[in-house]
């Protein structure tokens, strides 16, 4: 049996729960966009064509803010393509993805799409084959309530009221040779400040997103951000991360340790960030925007991705790139990333689950089919659901393995918050043994435990195993509810299943 022991104190908080840490992303890749988020003709497609089982489960998922359009497919995009009268609007080559855009979805179909979905939009501007003058463009064809050519081109095509978008990024993965038209961290830190103050001239209540590294493993990282820092430290808002995890070896003991990575990656960004500003005399805080992560299938000849290289080599119109079934070790993990940047909600203030639908999706469709929730929905729908009020600084014992990718891990992994107004205590807790049960016993200071209000578990369901999925013909994983949680001695009590994550939410009086 694994032990473990948390402490919680009321008085050790990190602050508020950043409810942009509950994004998502959706780029004009595979079927994210094209039979994922839109599918006129479908039986669930609204008079605009937009699934409303897809707009449904995204706001069952409790999703707050969703990038658009791209990713790498931003690089090579005219954001003016995807405007105007849609019989009007060109077909085009995507070199990211080697597909055909048909562009028939565009920037006000995704505005119209966030509406609905009742999430805030956060615009990419292409600085891979384009820069400063179209990001302007766009900024004001997007912002600006009108009497210019670019606003009223806007108000002709539809949308009399500006978008008020006030999220953007300044580019993506500016650092990676496969980028179209990637860039050294000095040509891209001058580019970036450069759209920045142009940007900031069409509209000043806006908060920007410099590219950081694609992710911990690029040969420029801690450089890259410490260069383009150097260049934009007073100009943008945010520094952005990258990450994909994936039990790609079969070692699963270390790609369950994956949040311990992540932790990491997080600090050395932070470290980097606070060390210009040391050296430089700043006196903001940059803050972290984590604008793509996600787990990656697990390499299985038995359960086939479609394979990006074979899908790729044609111009095809949205083929299924990156599509594949979930597993409950993967939902585990996803919880543990969770958790992790809940960790961190003192310096990141947003992060974006990459992708929404289909690729990578926390939510899957068939074209003409129907829609349903990934092994990765759950955990991500319980925590934007019971997260709430302050993040708890928990101080947490565990009994460790030594993974061989990421060194030492607890084998529990927890988050939680408070929130004094409801009275709610919400802890996330993960067993990253795949044998052993998990003994967890948490002390309270400062609050006395009333009740357990909902206890439910992410583990493998009855009959199944780590490797069960949910596919369009049946959904057997899913966060259940489970007798593991219970009030003892002025504490709690927690018995977690060998590989679960779990949530748990008590009544609590401040004491
Ligand atoms: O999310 C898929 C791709 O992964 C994105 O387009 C890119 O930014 C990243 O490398």
């Amino acid at each position: 049996m694994v032990q473990a022991r948390v402490t919680v104190d009321r008085d050790f908080t990190l602050g508020p729960v950043p409810r942009r840490l509950f994004g998502s992303f959706v780029e004009h890749m595979g079927r994210c966009v094209y039979t994922g988020v839109v599918e006129p003709g479908h039986p669930e497609a609204d008079a605009a064509g937009l699934r409303r089982d897809v707009l449904e489960l995204t706001r069952e998922l409790g999703v707050s803010v969703v990038r658009y359009p791209g990713g790498n497919f931003v690089s090579g995009y005219d954001w003016e393509d995807g405007v105007g009268p849609v019989e009007e609007r060109p077909r085009r080559l995507d070199g990211a993805w080697h597909t055909v855009e048909p562009n028939t979805f565009g920037l006000h179909e995704f505005v119209d799409w966030a509406r609905l979905a009742g999430v805030e939009v956060m615009e990419a501007v292409n600085l891979g084959t384009r820069g400063v003058s179209e990001a302007r463009a766009l900024l004001e064809y997007a912002n600006h309530p009108g009497g210019t050519e670019l606003s009223d081109r806007r108000r002709r095509n539809g949308a009399e009221e500006p978008f008020g978008i006030k999220l953007w990024c300044l580019g993506n993965e500016m650092d990676g040779p496969w980028q179209i038209g990637f860039k050294t961290a000095d040509e891209y830190g001058r580019l970036a400040a450069e759209a920045a103050r142009a940007m900031r001239m069409v509209d000043d209540d806006l908060e920007l997103v410099a590219c950081g590294s694609s992710n911990l493993s690029m040969p420029t990282f801690g450089a890259w951000e410490e260069t383009v820092l150097t260049h934009t430290y007073d100009l943008v808002d945010y520094i952005s991360l990258h990450v994909y995890y994936s039990d790609r070896d079969g070692d699963a003991e270390s790609f369950l340790a994956s949040a311990v990575d992540m932790d990491r990656f997080i600090e050395a960004v932070v470290a980097t960030a606070d060390f210009v500003r040391a050296r430089d005399r700043h006196t903001k805080t940059m803050y972290l925007s984590f604008d793509e992560w996600n787990v990656t299938y697990r390499h299985d000849p038995a359960r086939p991705a479609v394979p990006e290289a074979e899908i790729t080599r044609g111009w095809d119109e949205h083929p299924p790139i990156g599509e594949g079934d979930f597993d409950v070790t993967e939902g585990v993990v996803v919880g543990t990333l969770l958790s992790s940047l809940l960790r961190h909600g003192d310096r990141v203030k947003i992060a974006n689950q990459a992708q929404l639908v289909n690729l990578l999706g926390m939510i899957r469709t068939q074209e003409g089919g129907p829609a349903w929730r990934q092994t990765v929905f759950f955990p991500f729908a319980a925590m934007a659901a019971a997260a709430a009020g302050e993040i708890l600084r928990l101080a947490v014992t565990s009994d460790r393995a030594t993974t061989a990718r990421y060194g030492e891990a607890d084998l529990v992994d927890v988050s939680g918050t408070w929130d004094a107004g409801s009275g709610r205590l919400a802890l996330f807790l993960a067993n990253r043994s795949l044998a052993e049960d998990a003994e967890v016993d948490v002390a309270l200071r400062g609050l006395v435990p009333g009740e357990v209000l909902s206890a439910r578990v992410l583990a493998a369901p009855e009959g199944g195993d780590r490797f069960s999925v949910n596919s369009a013909e049946a959904q057997p994983v899913g966060l259940v509810d489970w007798d593991g949680a219970s009030v003892v001695d002025g504490g709690l009590a927690v018995r977690l299943p060998a590989l679960s994550w779990a949530v748990v939410e008590i009544a609590v009086t401040a004491a």
